[in-house]
C-alpha cells in the first residue's frame, strides 16, 4: 500500500479496504461526537417507535471523521438495508431512478459526496425525497412523457465535505443535519485503543497518547499511524507500542509531535527562517519550498492554520509566536509577523505601503 502523505485526512481506495475491519458497526462503537450521536440515537428510537423511515440525514464535516461510518450506523441500528452510491457516479438521472425505485420500504440510500450531484438527478431527489414519486420521462422531444413512479419509503443519508456546496433547496430537505468535528486527543486516545484491540496490537496509554497527539484530531489518521507504529514496534521492537516505540516510529516516518510533516515544517522554516516571520506572498512562500502555491495552500496550510501555526492575512503569510517555538526558534522581539512590512511577493504585486 503507498501511503505518500501520512497526515493527509484524505484515503486512498487501498486505505478504505484497509479501514474496513476497524470501523464502528453501531452507535454505542462509534467514539465521541457526543452530541450528534445522542442526536442521532433520539432520531432513530423515535422512527423505529413509530415504525416509520426517520427525516432524512445530511451528516457534513471535513474528511475522515467518521460520515461513511456514520452513515452504515445508520442502517445497522434500523436494521434495514442500506444502498451506497455517490454524487459523481450519478451521471443521469435515469440511474438515480433506477436505485430509488429498486429500494425496499424502509431502506437507507447513503449518498456520498452528494454535494457533487449533477443538477437533473438532483431534481429526481427533491420529489423523492419529500413525495416518495420520481418522475421518470420516457422518450424524446415533443412525444417524451413523464411516467410517474412510486418509491418505498426510504430514509437518505447524503454525506458532504463541503456543505456550503449544497444547493437551499438540497440542504431544507433533509430533516436532521450533524456536523462532525475534529475530535479531542483523548477522544482519538480511546479510538486507539479500540483500534488496537480490534488489532490485536498491545499498546500502552502513554503510546496511544503520543499518537493521539499527532493525528490532527481526525481518527483516519490516527488509524493509520498505529498501522505505521505497529510496523515499527514488531520489526524494530517487541511488537508494543509503546511511547518510546510511538516516538520512535513518527520521527522515522516525519510525523512531528503536533502531527507535522516534512513540507509542512518546511513551509514553517521557510516562513521563519527566510522571511522572518513573514508577512509573505503565497507564491514566494511556495518557490521557498519547491512546490505548487496550490499544494502549499491546500494541502498545508488548513491544518497549519487550525494549529494556529500559520495566519493568512491581506498582505501574505504570516507565522504566529507559536509556529517559532515550536521550531525551536525564538521569536523576534518588537515588529515581527502581522505587524511587521509584508516581503514583497515574487508573482503578484507587492500591497501598497500605508
Ligand atoms: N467516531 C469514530 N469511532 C471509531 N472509529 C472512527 C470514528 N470515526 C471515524 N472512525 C474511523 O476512521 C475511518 C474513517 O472514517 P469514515 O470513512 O467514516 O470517514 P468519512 O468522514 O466518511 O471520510 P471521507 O470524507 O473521506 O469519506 C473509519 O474507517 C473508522 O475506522
Ligand atoms: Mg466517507
Amino acid at each position: 500500500m503507498t501511503e505518500p502523505n501520512l497526515v493527509s485526512a484524505y484515503a486512498s481506495e487501498a486505505e478504505r479496504d484497509a479501514e474496513v475491519s476497524v470501523r464502528p458497526r453501531r452507535l454505542a462503537d462509534f467514539i465521541a461526537q457526543h452530541r450528534v450521536r445522542d442526536q442521532l440515537d433520539l432520531l432513530l428510537q423515535g422512527a423505529m417507535r413509530r415504525g416509520s423511515p426517520p427525516d432524512h440525514i445530511l451528516l457534513s464535516g471535513p474528511p475522515g471523521l467518521g460520515k461513511t461510518s456514520l452513515a452504515n450506523i445508520v442502517a445497522a441500528e434500523l436494521g434495514t438495508g442500506i444502498r451506497v452510491t455517490s454524487g459523481p457516479a450519478i451521471e443521469r438521472s435515469g440511474d438515480l431512478a433506477a436505485i430509488l425505485t429498486s429500494l425496499a420500504e424502509g431502506d437507507v440510500l447513503f449518498i456520498d459526496e452528494i454535494h457533487r450531484i449533477a443538477r437533473p438527478a438532483e431534481e429526481l431527489l427533491y420529489s423523492a425525497m419529500e413525495d416518495f414519486r420520481v418522475d421518470v420521462v420516457v422518450g424524446k422531444g415533443p412525444g417524451a412523457t413523464a411516467i410517474p413512479l412510486d418509491v418505498e419509503p426510504f430514509t437518505l443519508v447524503g454525506a458532504t465535505t463541503r456543505s456550503g456546496l449544497l444547493t437551499g433547496p438540497m440542504r431544507d430537505r433533509f430533516g436532521f443535519v450533524a456536523h462532525l468535528d475534529f475530535y479531542s486527543p483523548a477522544d482519538l486516545e480511546a479510538l486507539l485503543h479500540r483500534s488496537a484491540r480490534i488489532l490485536g496490537v498491545p499498546i500502552t496509554d502513554d503510546g496511544a497518547a503520543e499518537i493521539a497527539g499527532r493525528s490532527r484530531g481526525t481518527p483516519r489518521i490516527a488509524n493509520r499511524l498505529l498501522r505505521r507504529v505497529r510496523d515499527f514496534a514488531e520489526v524494530r521492537a517487541d511488537g508494543v507500542v509503546t511511547l518510546e516505540t510511538a516516538r520512535a516510529a513518527l520521527t522515522v516516518y516525519d510525523v512531528d509531535a503536533l502531527g507535522l510533516d516534512r513540507l509542512d515544517r518546511a513551509v514553517l522554516t521557510a516562513l521563519v527562517d527566510s522571511f522572518r516571520g513573514g508577512p509573505v506572498g503565497l507564491s514566494t512562500l511556495a518557490v521557498a519550498v519547491g512546490e505548487q502555491p496550490d499544494t502549499v495552500e491546500e494541502v498545508c496550510e488548513p491544518f497549519l492554520v487550525r494549529a494556529g501555526l500559520l495566519a493568512r492575512t491581506p498582505r501574505g503569510r504570516v507565522a504566529t509566536e507559536a509556529a517559532w517555538h515550536h521550531l525551536g526558534r525564538i521569536p523576534p522581539n518588537g515588529t515581527f509577523g502581522l505587524d511587521a512590512p509584508p516581503v514583497p511577493d515574487l508573482f503578484t504585486r507587492a500591497p501598497e505601503q500605508p
